[in-house]
């Protein structure tokens, strides 16, 4: 008897999905092509992009660095960097169309090199047929974003035949003051709808899913302020190190790496208003509000880390002061435990606790909004003493998805209630790998969509919210924590004089 082969059954939660790729023809210029985020992320987002369909047809990306390279070499250094470094491998057939989109120009970043790189736009426009529109990504260390920016207004690269967008790493500034110097500086070449203000962890699926979680079901939102919850931890861990990135990190620390963007960014998302559409504006009108609302951190409330040696995942973790290019007497935090207030309706008395830093026990992003207790409980004492209160986990990263922990009564003949939780998780559900945040954030620059960029309002709000501990912390001395751990003991305490302890993630 033939038998036949079995097919998978279609996943229905698949079913009518639309992934809108770009149509407008573009070439993507990479400030910085040779750098660590160019090999890391950008040529690889790209390259994923190309793979699944979502690039325009008439699409060119040129790098822009001083390293000494041409078309040939920089195809071989992309090619290097999407096989380490893409989540998909290299196909070679594609690989051989891709290649050719490619373009390498070297030189400094002064009006001298743009003109250059001026020439060499109009001829890939004229052999790619990308009629002129841009999208110019500044890759470089943020000390350059000024300088490019206002070179590229000198030269009119701001100005070509078609449309111009330019997209800006983060952090966006070093504090208020400059960043309201740099908003300047790019307002004179560039209209607000033209800057793009990347922060990738916007482009994270779990982190968009934090919108549609709340405000896609009826069922949470009702639940979702200070009446029922008792607090919301925020918890942005990372297992790696410093690296190699010393000097950027002695200027920024975790606060400027980590929680005046990326954390501030999740933290806006859980507890801002619904806004009337998923539209770049009313999105970034709320995170704004709640921003406004949020009281700017002090010194009573926050407390500072620095990893010493110890161990990860049981390899041997040198201490922050013996990493390669860190002074050996530098108070550089490497981690925050931090208690926000927001002054607001909904929050009032909900404290939002957030951490963040680098060498801790396991990498894990998280938002674990605990619920309060019931208000009376009609059970005997000991049948629920290991009961803890509800709590609903958001899984950003890794094993995606969502937890929700409740209390159940155990299968045994004497009452005894436990808590479990029930469990979704993205792999599972969708049967698809999550793309790159880069990817989606990309795409969206070339579409011209900044619903998931950031506004120069927030941007300044959030150094607002964080300058006066900057300020503050430029005194005394972080306390060591070892690594591999949760952090300093003081970040218990910062909890436990609250009545709460941190969740083990
Ligand atoms: C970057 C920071 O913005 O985010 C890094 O500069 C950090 O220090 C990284 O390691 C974390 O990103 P992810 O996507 O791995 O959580």
């Amino acid at each position: 008897m033939a038998t036949t082969a079995k097919r998978p059954a279609p996943n229905p939660l698949r079913a009518g999905l639309r992934v809108g790729g770009a149509s407008v023809p573009t070439v993507f210029v990479i400030y910085g092509a040779s750098g660590d985020l160019s090999q890391r992320k950008l040529l690889p987002a790209i390259y994923n992009l190309a793979v699944r369909g979502l690039l325009p047809n008439r699409f060119a990306v040129i790098g822009y660095a001083r390293s000494d390279m041409d078309n040939e070499s920089f195809r071989e250094f992309a090619r290097a960097a999407v096989e380490k470094f893409s989540r998909t491998p290299v196909d070679d057939h594609l690989w051989q169309a891709f290649a050719q989109l490619l373009h390498y120009q070297s030189g400094s970043f002064d009006e001298e090199g743009f003109r250059v790189l001026g020439d060499r736009l109009e001829a890939i426009d004229a052999g790619h047929g990308t009629g002129g529109n841009r999208v110019y990504y500044l890759s470089t260390p943020a000390s350059f974003f000024p300088v490019i920016v206002q070179a590229m207004g000198a030269t009119r690269l701001n100005r070509p035949p078609g449309v111009a967008r330019v997209v800006i790493e983060k952090p966006f500034g070093h504090d208020l003051v400059s960043a309201r110097e740099l908003a300047d500086v790019v307002h004179r070449s560039f209209r607000e709808n033209q800057i793009y203000r990347i922060d990738h962890y916007l482009g994270k699926e779990t982190v968009q899913n934090i919108f549609a979680f709340r405000f896609a079901n009826a069922i949470f939102e009702p639940v979702w302020n200070n009446t029922h919850v008792d607090h919301v931890q925020i918890t942005v861990g990372e297992s790696i190190g410093v690296e190699h990135r010393a000097a950027f990190y002695e200027e920024t620390g975790v606060v400027r790496d980590i929680v005046q963007n990326h954390l501030l960014q999740v933290f806006s998302l859980v507890a801002m208003e619904p806004p009337a559409a998923f539209d770049a504006d009313p999105i970034r009108d709320e995170k704004a509000k709640l921003l406004r609302a949020t009281k700017p951190m002090t010194l009573e409330n926050a407390v500072r880390g620095q990893y010493g040696d110890g161990y990860v995942a049981g390899e041997q973790a040198a201490a922050y002061l013996d990493e390669p290019n860190v002074p050996p007497d530098s108070n550089t935090p490497t981690y925050i435990a931090a208690r926000l207030e927001i002054g607001n309706w909904r929050w009032a008395g909900t404290p939002f606790y957030i951490r963040a830093g680098k060498r801790l026990a396991k990498r894990v992003t998280e938002v674990a909004v605990q619920f309060k207790r019931p208000p009376h409980l009609p059970f005997p004492v000991d049948a629920v003493e290991q009961l803890e209160p509800n709590a609903l986990v958001l899984r950003i990263q890794p094993d995606e998805g969502i937890s929700l922990r409740f209390g159940a009564k155990s299968p045994t003949p004497t009452l005894a209630l436990r808590t479990v939780n029930m469990d979704f998780l993205y792999g599972s559900a969708f049967l698809a790998e999550v793309p790159e945040a880069y990817e989606t954030l990309i795409l969206d620059a070339v579409r011209g969509d900044g619903t998931l960029f950031t506004r120069q309002d927030s941007v300044e709000r959030s150094w607002e919210i964080v300058d006066p501990l900057l300020e503050q912390w430029r005194k005394g001395a972080p306390q060591v924590y070892p690594a591999g751990s949760w952090g300093p003991d003081l970040a218990d305490e910062l909890l436990s004089r609250d009545g709460r302890r941190w969740r083990r993630p």
